[in-house]
């Protein structure tokens, strides 16, 4: 019995032994592979047991050759960024994630590798809020201005809009309410520049827009919400204030602040040495 169990428990050491050396040899397959996209910045990640090995990138769409990348040779992170590769952006890409081992000699096709899910960037890279201006035109007319996001993709020098990626597909849903109330109005703009008519006057709104993509599935056919932006109001001026805005006016406070407070320094320094003069002057007067 005792026999038996020095027998299995040296077994057991054996084959972890022989496993822990093919890991040292070869490192140990990638887990976890994710594609991380927004505004088609889009990076691969993978986890690893135990790193400090190199990996290598390999990806395709449907054509029959692997393609390789500068930025995702022989790199050292857990991540790399395939932005400006994965072009046509409608197409559904498929990483795999080589581990390269320590030795010097290796035959590419016995590495240890894992397949990462597939990915379509025109199809599911998320969409960040906009950055939109509202304009009166009058009682019951607004003109909302919508900036178009830039994506990290370059097309030789000009970095791309989601405009220029997505074109007719692109729509911009603008959500409307009236301030204090419950009930939204939503209406879809072809483009980044909509008229919204139809207001009650006299009354103050609050406005939000979303990226909306037709030919998308639908959790990925709307982007994230903006911030939202109201109409004058006491409440509404102060949350349709951005951060940059409060430390604007913070620091304009300060340096009005400050500008007193030397003014009055130096004003009360000359009385008070316009004062020490005329005691002065009175003491050594003239008798
Ligand atoms: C998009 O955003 C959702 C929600 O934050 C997230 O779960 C998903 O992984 C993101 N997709 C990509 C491709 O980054
Ligand atoms: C919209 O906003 C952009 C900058 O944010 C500006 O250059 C453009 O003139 C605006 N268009 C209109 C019609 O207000």
């Amino acid at each position: 019995m005792a026999s038996l169990k020095t027998i299995l428990f040296l077994g057991v050491c054996l084959s972890d032994w022989i496993v822990i050396t093919a890991e040292q040899n070869f490192g140990p397959k990638v887990e976890n592979v994710r594609w991380l996209s927004l505004d088609f910045k889009t990076i691969l990640t993978w986890t690893v047991p135990k790193s400090n090995h190199t990996y290598h990138v390999l990806f395709w769409d449907q054509d029959p050759e692997w393609e390789e990348s500068e930025e995702c040779s022989q790199v050292s992170d857990l991540e790399c960024d395939l932005s400006n590769h994965l072009m046509p952006f409608d197409r559904t890409y498929t990483a795999d994630i080589q581990t390269i081992p320590d030795t010097m000699s290796y035959d590419p096709d016995e590495l240890p590798h894992t397949f990462s899910p597939s990915f379509n960037p025109y199809k599911e890279s998320n969409i960040s809020a906009m950055q939109f201006t509202v304009e009166e035109v009058d009682e019951k007319t607004v003109t909302v201005n919508i900036t178009d996001t830039l994506t990290s993709v370059h097309f030789g020098e000009k970095q791309l809009t989601i405009r220029d990626i997505f074109k007719k597909d692109l729509k911009y849903k603008i959500s409307y309410y009236k301030s204090g109330s419950t009930g939204k109005r939503d209406i879809l703009s072809d483009s980044s520049i909509a008229e919204v008519s139809g207001l009650d006057p006299g009354q103050s709104y609050c406005f939000m827009v979303a990226a909306y993509i037709t030919s998308r599935t639908k959790p990925l056919k709307q982007g994230a919400w903006s911030q939202h932006w109201c109409m004058e109001g006491y409440r509404n001026f102060l949350q349709g204030l951005s951060v940059g805005a409060w430390v604007g006016g913070i620091f304009i406070f300060l340096t009005v602040l400050v500008l007193i407070s030397t003014v009055t320094v130096l004003c009360y320094r000359r009385n008070k040495q316009r004062y020490e003069t005329t005691q002065t002057s009175q003491t050594s007067g003239p008798i």
